[in-house]
């Protein structure tokens, strides 16, 4: 691929990690961008591009990647001088494209490059970004540039139908901030039958990357391990009955995991319908 005509727009964590990543594959972006010169200035010196004024990026870039707030696109994109056949590319995972009908009014090319990883230490989140998938949405030719850059930074592209954002964003926190949800929850459980709070964390951690590797070596099915899965339904019953015990939502939280479960423990073809039937009974 050629050296990109790349400006990152918004100089923060997404920004940060892009352009160290891009960087460390010697094809650093052109200029950088922010509200605030300092941080445009701080970035564009750890990357070796030059900080400008945001008129300036749009005038300098081919591709410019909006890495701003949510909030700060729709306004940032109405606001430059877009020119016709530029890309204009915002880096949200819930905003819609629309958010960049000012641009495409001009005659600019529009879509959303966004990855799946978490950015908020920027230079763990450059490294990460290797392996890591991206959800593309644009049409061609915008989209080819989209996978180029993917492909350079090492990311997968994933390629998302238009009108699907929100549904997209919404269930990838299942594989994010809800497992912190997850083990928090087990923390509180711990905690309330007399397990200390400061060593619960390091505890679980080993056993969700054990339970993560296992997924990805065996899939989803494969992978599942617990009472459900062995329909050991009188283990089910004493955590139930423990769970309910402590009040609060404990029970119904596990009630409604464990539901999900059985479809996971039909898919291993480790439990006959009768067993599958006895622990539902007992889950609903
Ligand atoms: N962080 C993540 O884990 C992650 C993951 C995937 C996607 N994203 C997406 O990436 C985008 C950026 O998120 P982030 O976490 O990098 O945010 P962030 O750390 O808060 O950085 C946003 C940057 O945009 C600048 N900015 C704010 N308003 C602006 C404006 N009107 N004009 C120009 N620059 C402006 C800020 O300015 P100053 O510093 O100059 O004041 C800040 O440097 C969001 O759309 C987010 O959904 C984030």
């Amino acid at each position: 691929m050629k050296p990109l005509s790349l400006a990152l727009v918004g100089a923060g964590r997404l920004a940060t990690s892009i352009g160290l990543a891009l960087h460390a594959k010697g094809q650093p972006p052109r200029v950088v961008a922010s509200r605030s010169t300092r941080s445009a200035n701080v970035l564009a010196q750890r990357i070796n591009a030059a900080a400008c004024t945001l008129e300036q990026a749009v005038a300098a870039a081919d591709l410019v990647l909006l890495t701003v707030p949510d909030d700060a696109i729709e306004c940032v994109a109405a606001e430059l001088p877009w020119r016709p056949g530029q890309a204009v590319v915002h880096c949200s995972g819930a905003t819609e494209v629309d958010a960049l009908a000012a641009a495409a009014d001009k005659g600019a090319l529009v879509g959303a490059f966004h990855p799946l990883q978490i950015f908020s230490d920027p230079e763990r989140g450059a490294v990460m970004m290797e392996g890591s998938s991206v959800t593309i949405e644009a049409d061609e030719p915008l989209l080819g540039q989209l996978v180029g850059l993917a492909r350079v930074l090492g990311l997968r592209p994933l390629h998302l139908p238009m009108g699907a954002r929100a549904a997209y964003h919404g269930a990838a926190n299942y594989a994010a901030s809800f497992l912190l949800s997850m083990l928090d929850e087990a923390i509180q459980v711990w905690e309330a039958v007399g397990l200390p709070r400061e060593e619960a964390l390091q505890a679980l951690l080993p056993l969700a990357r054990g339970t993560l590797s296992a997924a990805q070596t065996k899939g989803l099915a494969g992978a599942l391990s617990g009472a459900v899965s062995r329909g050991d339904a009188g283990v089910v019953r004493r955590h139930l009955q423990a769970l309910d015990a402590l009040g609060g939502e404990h029970g119904s939280f596990y009630r409604e995991l464990s539901r999900r479960q059985l479809e996971l423990a039909r898919a291993a073809g480790r439990l006959d319908d009768e067993a599958l039937e006895r622990l539902r009974a007992l889950l609903t």
